[in-house]
């Protein structure tokens, strides 16, 4: 087990998949706090998360597979284990896992894909899919290309300069590598500096992608920069960069929040095509915003996420004045108990900190009345902000082997 990371990031190897009642609790957090389903403003785009998201809608809208009881089987099989992230249902849903897990048993190689736009700084809920995809990378010693898409990030936004997505981009990258990915199986692709090993990959995939498909998928209108239409089959290339490395067709997952869908299904949709095989997906949900507002945590709402370079002092200030399911007043508590399935304290705390066996004793002393907000708070103030200690200590570290984990080792220039 690696000491530098929270126990829930590793595999925790009990084999169970049970957990209060029928193996999960309804995660409602990213919307208005009101526990219900049913919120019509709800929206999930590569670009923004609003309202209350629900995953099991999402399935069916996005026409995925929910990872179920047999999946987990078929990975215990592989691995003698069910990672505690798929136990609680944190990575809910998928598109041809069972295909890539399949080729494992036959003892294929297959490629993970993953990436991040630099926006902002990272934050937690960023490090999630990453810390997974490390963990796919230690299980079955894959490949991973890591894809940085600094285009993207400054295309979407009207005041972003390419000076601050620099910046980003460096920071990031020092996110990355702190994550401990194995550097001999690892490149990262920054599309400004890496283009040339993506633009002949992504015409191919451009030319088969009508503008109607694009504008009914991401939402495109009139008044989108022109930029942005074009952008898409930028993030689909590295979906097929392997079966040009490989020189044969290679299959690839992608671990990542749900919000990056869209670009899958236009991947998809060309794939056969082009004669690679689709890409496969693995979706987590979000970790929830940290404020009333709801959504996701997210890097262009400072006030909603901690970043890995807060100091302690700000992630106290940032999750002592969190919000959570409590009730007005310590009295009205102890009567009706809080509303835990719409506190992000404790989703935060589960998903990233608390191991399944105390998450749900948190949940029946917290719904009971016995457990107070403050101390779930204390809990999770203190558990980020020696998380984020030591992850500094290995971002401090990554500035001098960014050069080995660069596509190609072209340089990069700051
Ligand atoms: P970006 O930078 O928005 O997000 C990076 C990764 O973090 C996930 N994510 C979250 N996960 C949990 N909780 C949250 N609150 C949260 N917010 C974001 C995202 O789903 C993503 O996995 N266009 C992409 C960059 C990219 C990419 C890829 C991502 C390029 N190629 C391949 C995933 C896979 C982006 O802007 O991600």
């Amino acid at each position: 087990m690696n000491k530098d990371f929270p126990n829930k990031l590793n595999s925790q190897n009990d084999g169970e998949i049970n957990s209060i009642g029928n193996n999960s609790l309804k995660d409602t957090c990213t919307g208005p706090r009101n526990n219900k389903n049913d919120d019509p403003s709800a929206m999930v785009t590569p670009w923004n998360v609003e309202g209350q998201v629900d995953y099991d809608r999402l399935i069916k809208e996005f026409g995925t597979q929910p990872i179920n009881p047999e999946i987990m089987e078929q990975f215990k099989k592989l691995t003698g284990e069910v990672h505690p992230l798929l136990k609680l249902h944190y990575f809910f849903s998928h598109r041809d896992l069972d295909f890539i897990l399949h080729k494992i048993e036959n003892g294929e190689k297959f490629y993970l894909y993953t990436g991040r736009g630099p926006s902002g700084m990272v934050h937690m809920g960023h490090l999630m899919p990453w810390m997974f995809t490390k963990y796919l990378q230690d299980k079955f010693g894959s490949k991973l290309l890591f894809q940085i898409t600094d285009d993207e990030k400054f295309l979407s936004s009207p005041d972003r300069t390419s000076e601050e997505i620099k910046r980003y981009t460096y920071e990031n990258i020092l996110d990355i590598i702190s994550i401990g990915f194995d550097p001999s199986n690892t490149k990262i692709i920054v599309d400004t500096v890496h283009i040339k090993h993506l633009y002949p990959i992504a015409l191919e995939i451009a030319k088969r992608i009508t503008f109607s498909t694009s504008k009914a998928v991401f939402g495109f209108s009139g008044s989108t920069n022109i930029g942005m239409i074009g952008f898409p089959p930028i993030q689909a290339a590295p979906c097929f960069m392997p079966s040009i490395i490989e020189g044969r067709p290679t299959p690839v997952l992608i671990p990542a929040a749900i919000d990056q869908d869209p670009y899958w299904r236009i991947t998809r949709d060309v794939a056969d095509r082009m004669g690679y095989y689709k890409p496969a997906q693995i979706h987590s949900k979000f970790l929830p915003s940290l404020n009333a507002t709801g959504g996701k945590m997210s890097s262009s709402k400072p006030e909603t996420a901690v970043f890995t370079t807060d100091e302690p002092e700000i992630i106290e200030k940032k999750v002592l004045g969190a919000y959570t399911g409590g009730q007005a007043t310590v009295a009205l508590q102890r009567l009706f108990g809080g509303n835990a399935l719409g506190c992000p304290v404790f989703w935060y705390l589960r998903y990233f900190f608390d191991d399944q066996k105390e998450s749900d004793e948190r949940f029946v002393r917290c719904i009971s009345g016995d457990l107070l907000c403050g101390e779930c708070k204390n809990d999770l103030a203190e558990e980020s902000k020696s998380f984020i200690t030591s992850l500094k200590r290995r971002r401090e570290k990554a500035k001098d082997t960014i050069q080995e984990y660069m596509y190609e080792n072209e340089p990069l220039e700051f």
